[in-house]
């Protein structure tokens, strides 16, 4: 694979940082902190969007990242607009603005948009990065066949998909059935988000009354809203607990091991929500371990039938 590197050429880390909730339930303190904590530990992968905290989180990362050529900078573009050529350059030249960066080093479309044509919107990611505005192209809610799509006219413009950012955690494992397998075949590198579930793999909703994004954001109450899905996260937390570490560092732990060449983007609204997270980094698990995680949440059938007949 040819892996992506900061401008200054160094590689990545196996691990990034999402800056969503930073203008939102992170104050700039606590990103300040967060961040001087990823540095410590290696990461200089930073990841945001154009739609997130009304563009609050790319101003804070803006501040503390700045056009530094050791740190690596991905955004979002076109979640609530359609990815047109015009829209694609007026949210880029905001961002830029915002990040007081003059070159983003990876640009995601954040969604699929059905309605524009792809031809239309990555000729307009191929002007981009021949201008030398974006370095690498990237693609975050995509299914596998509209990566594949995306990667043929990609090619016919002499350019790639470099990156996928689809969710991936031990309760959403759909990512393991077409869009693994697509990123390993194109060489493309997968960044997941949500690697705790939003929260729920932390196991603070084991207790009702839990502060946090499942009780107030419906949509996450709804992505998280099946009862086996808070029944592994009781078990993830019994297992950590047997582990004597929070479930949180597990979590993190068994998608390290589960995925190990996809890169998570860990989070958190302050240092002491996302010292665990960085735990799991370095928390190796064994063999019966990582099986008795992995069970606690069924197995995504594969994409295709006669599989048992191979
Ligand atoms: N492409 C997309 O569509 C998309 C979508 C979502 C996220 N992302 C990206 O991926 C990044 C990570 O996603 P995510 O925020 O959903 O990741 P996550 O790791 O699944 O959830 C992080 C959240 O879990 C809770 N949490 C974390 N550590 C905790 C701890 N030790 N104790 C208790 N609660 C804890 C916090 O939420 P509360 O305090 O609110 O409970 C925190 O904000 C985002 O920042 C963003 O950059 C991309």
């Amino acid at each position: 694979m040819t892996a992506m590197t900061t401008q200054g050429g160094a590689p990545l880390a196996p691990a990034a940082y999402g800056t969503m909730q930073w203008g939102g339930t992170a104050d700039r303190a606590a990103a300040q902190a967060m961040f001087a904590n990823c540095l410590d530990a290696g990461i200089t992968h930073f990841d945001t969007a154009h739609l997130y905290t009304e563009g609050r989180s790319e101003e804070m990362l803006g501040e503390l990242a700045g056009a530094r050529d050791d740190l690596f900078v991905a955004t979002k573009a076109a979640y609530d607009q359609p990815a047109t050529a015009a829209n694609l350059q007026t949210s880029v030249d905001l961002s830029r603005r915002r990040l007081q960066r003059d070159v983003i080093d990876l640009l995601y479309l954040h969604r699929f948009d059905p309605t524009t044509p792809l031809d239309q919107t990555f000729a307009a990611l191929a002007s981009l990065q021949q201008a030398g505005t974006i370095r690498y192209i990237g693609v975050s809610n995509f299914a596998a066949w509209q990566v594949m799509k995306a990667q043929g006219i990609a090619a016919g413009l002499g350019t790639r998909i470099d990156a996928l950012q689809p969710m991936m955690n031990l309760v959403k494992r759909q990512v393991e059935v077409e869009l693994l397998p697509v990123a390993a075949d194109q060489d493309i590198q997968v960044c997941a988000y949500s690697p705790l579930g939003g929260g729920l793999l932390t196991g603070k909703y084991a207790v009702t009354g839990a502060d946090g994004r499942l009780a107030f954001d419906d949509r996450y109450a709804a992505r998280y809203g099946q009862g086996w899905m808070h029944e592994a996260a009781v078990g993830l937390a019994e297992i950590a607990a047997g582990l004597g570490v929070p479930a949180t560092t597990v979590a993190v732990a068994w998608l390290r091991r589960h995925a190990p060449q996809v890169h998570p983007i860990l989070s958190a609204r302050s240092a002491d929500q996302l010292a665990p997270s960085l735990a799991g980094l370095d928390l190796t698990l064994d063999a019966a371990t990582y099986e008795a995680i992995t069970a606690l949440s069924p197995t995504p059938p594969p994409a295709t039938d006669r599989i048992e007949e191979a």
